[in-house]
């Protein structure tokens, strides 16, 4: 039986890893897959990581079963993070830990589903895995033109609300658009929560990347909007890119409830998805947030660490930014994008010529991590994109 199965593709953003590891050559440059670099090239733990892991080491008594709901000590001290304090609608929503954003993703839409939603309407591009994760639980998805040269595209976000059917959801990127970096204005926001609120559409926002843009608040300002305005939402959150913690797969779904009485039943079907899906979450990651936020000097710490990865980034923007046009590239428009992507406007042929002539790696859809430029290599990217792009 098990012999019928097609041979699937490799997911193309995890080969990559591979092929770069592969490479022999000394100067070859890594714009794959989306984690923080240094300008050294690293990925290090984060210092406030390192001193909660001692923590929970030293004093961790139990590695008991928690629950499908994972450590709910983590899932309310992020609330603050995530929605501010004195967030009104607080009391109508209740959350729980998943497995990375993904895991949050992927409740948050089997929830959808559950609650009658057939089809989710989206942006296009998006993060690969989102259309994956709706093909495998059966959903439609209802695509529309996310960025219209360089900036977000209003009218298509307007008339996607405008044409939704009564049983569609709609994913939206909280903050640092993945693959574009192409993010909403304040003003859109607040035009798009109306929108939701008039059109009774129900929202799933995604949330992976909050800190790594313009800031923590700044970068919260879309689903705090969106929450505070509509009666139903689902939010999935990633502590993978802001806390370091990618392996660990730290994330959680945050429920909104048009009244607080419904949020044990709501939960109640978070809670059997995760059984049926991966039982519980895994610990340790969570568990060493929970430590930091629990503890005002190691907050400052993290927070302090973030700021450091947000400014090399803009630096990193702000260079490419200032080298203008090269070959067929404008590259003005990524100082003002947000988080680690930025989409380059290349053929295939001109992504794989990077590749082979020039060792710098890519997604196939030209998309790129700016975290894995520094000021070592990041000329020799500019160079390199004038001469495949001349
Ligand atoms: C990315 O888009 O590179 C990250 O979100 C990693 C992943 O899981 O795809």
């Amino acid at each position: 039986m098990l012999a019928t199965l097609p041979a699937q593709p490799a997911d193309a953003l995890l080969a990559l890893i591979k092929l770069y590891a592969a490479d022999e050559r000394a100067d070859k440059i890594d714009l794959g897959v989306g984690v923080y670099r240094t300008g050294q090239g690293e990925t290090p733990v984060f210092g406030a990581v390192k001193a909660a892991e001692q923590k929970l080491v030293a004093e961790q008594d139990s590695k008991a079963y928690l629950g499908p709901e994972g450590d709910m000590g983590f899932v309310e001290a992020l609330k603050p993070v995530i929605f501010g304090k004195g967030f009104a609608p607080i009391a109508r929503i209740d959350g729980m830990q998943t497995p990375g954003g993904t895991g949050g993703v992927r409740l948050a839409v089997g929830l959808a589903k559950k609650a009658g939603v057939t089809r989710v309407i989206m942006g296009s591009p998006s993060w690969p895995n989102h259309a994956q994760i709706m093909k495998d639980l059966d959903l439609g998805v209802v695509a529309f033109n996310h960025a219209k040269d360089g900036a977000v595209d209003m009218d298509a976000l307007r008339a996607a609300i405008a044409d939704a059917a009564p049983t569609d959801a709609i994913l939206l990127h909280g903050c640092c658009h993945n693959p574009t970096g192409i993010d909403y204005s304040e003003a859109d926001w607040d035009e798009i929560a109306a929108l939701l609120k008039d059109k009774g559409l129900l929202p799933i926002l995604d949330l992976a990347y909050q800190g790594l843009g313009y800031g923590m608040e700044e970068d919260a300002y879309g689903v705090r909007k969106v929450m505070a305005t509509v009666p139903e939402a689902l939010l999935a959150y990633s502590c993978d890119k802001n806390f370091g913690l990618y392996r660990d797969r730290v994330g959680a779904v945050y429920v909104l409830a048009a009244s607080k009485d419904q949020l044990p039943a709501i939960m109640s079907n978070g809670a059997s998805l995760a059984r049926a899906n991966w039982s519980m979450p895994p610990d340790h990651g969570a568990a060493a947030v929970r430590l930091i936020l629990e503890d005002e000097g190691m907050t400052a710490q993290w927070l302090d660490e973030l700021d450091q990865m947000r400014t090399r980034m803009r630096q990193v923007r702000d260079k490419l930014a200032a080298s203008g046009t090269q070959g067929s590239v404008d590259m003005t428009p990524y100082g003002t994008q947000s988080g680690l992507f930025a989409m380059l406007p290349l053929t295939s042929e001109q992504i794989l010529s990077l590749r082979n002539d020039h060792a710098i790696y890519m997604a196939g859809s030209g998309r790129i991590n700016v975290a894995g430029l520094t000021t070592g290599n990041i000329d020799k990217f500019i160079d390199a994109i004038a001469a495949v792009s001349a």
